[in-house]
């Protein structure tokens, strides 16, 4: 038995965390989300777990181990979004989006059929990001076939992009004449929320999907963002997905990753262009 991870004090009941508890974990969420957590994310480990806990009137981590391990568990949603990061914001890193508006004129010269997907997507700010880049900025692509899937592990955060309403603050950095004429304000007991316009909802599929578990859609996609998520996983889950990846995108169709994502060592299915842009070769 390893030692007890205490909670800061007057954060209210302390539960002992042993290292046998923080590995059963380790691997539930692996197991369940791909995302590999290293020795040093025992207390973060702690601290999102022990919350549950709380919700649940738990006081032992084995008993809620216990529960993650009974076959229907409906822990196991609430058990992820627990560990997941699901930051994300509205036109975040946008020289993506400039690349997107200029890869879709692009594409539409030869081919009006594009299909876009924003893998891992959280609360919905990435896809429809990428709705306001196509109709704001390649105005003639609403004649064209063209859709975007948005998908993401956690249920909640699918739920929550879906339908589109934010708080006035998470359009904090966005051009005045992009928030006028693409999110409605809300009244009354709406007051300081967003709705986003029915033009950009219609462009997107929103759909729960583990990535790292089979993908019912096959493709061919033109473009796949999959942004600040294989951060989290080990280069054998990554080296995985992204042979995925490759046999869904269309030959020259393009990947893009987020910030502080490579994908050196992990495919040679991909040629660097840009970025974190890459090509399907
Ligand atoms: C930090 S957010 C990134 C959101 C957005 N792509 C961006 O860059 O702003 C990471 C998202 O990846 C999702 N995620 C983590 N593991 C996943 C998996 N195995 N399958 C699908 N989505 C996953 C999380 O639920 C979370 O919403």
């Amino acid at each position: 038995m390893g030692e007890a991870v205490q909670t800061p004090s007057g954060s209210g009941l302390n539960f002992d965390f042993s290292s046998a508890n923080f590995a059963q974990l380790r691997d539930l969420v692996f197991e369940h989300t791909g995302i590999s957590l290293s020795d040093e994310k025992k207390q973060l480990a702690y601290s999102r777990f022990s919350k549950r806990l709380r919700a649940l009137g738990l006081s032992r981590f084995e008993d809620y181990i216990q529960l993650l391990g009974e076959s229907d568990s409906d822990e196991l949603q609430d058990f992820i979004s627990a560990i997941t990061t699901n930051f994300t914001s509205f036109f975040r890193e946008s020289h993506h989006f400039d690349f997107l508006a200029q890869e879709v004129a692009h594409l539409g010269k030869t081919n009006k059929r594009i299909r876009i997907w924003s893998a891992g997507c959280s609360s919905g700010e990435e896809p429809y990001s990428m709705a306001v880049t196509l109709l704001d900025r390649v105005p003639e692509c609403r004649n064209w076939d063209i859709k975007i899937l948005a998908s993401d592990l956690d249920r909640k955060m699918v739920e929550t992009a879906s339908k589109g309403v934010y708080s006035l603050e998470r359009l904090n950095g966005v051009d005045e004449r992009i928030k006028k004429t693409w999110f409605m304000k809300g009244r009354g007991a709406n007051q300081g929320m967003v709705k986003v316009k029915p033009e950009l909802s219609s462009l997107i599929e929103f759909r729960q999907l583990n990535l790292l578990h089979s993908w019912p859609m096959k493709g061919p996609f033109d473009i796949i963002f999959c942004r600040n998520v294989i951060i989290y996983f080990d280069k054998s889950v990554q080296a995985q997905l992204f042979k995925q990846f490759a046999r869904v995108l269309k030959p020259g169709g393009k990947m893009v990753i987020g910030h502080s994502e490579n994908l050196a060592g992990v495919t040679n299915d991909f040629k660097l262009i840009g970025r974190t842009i890459y090509e399907r070769v």
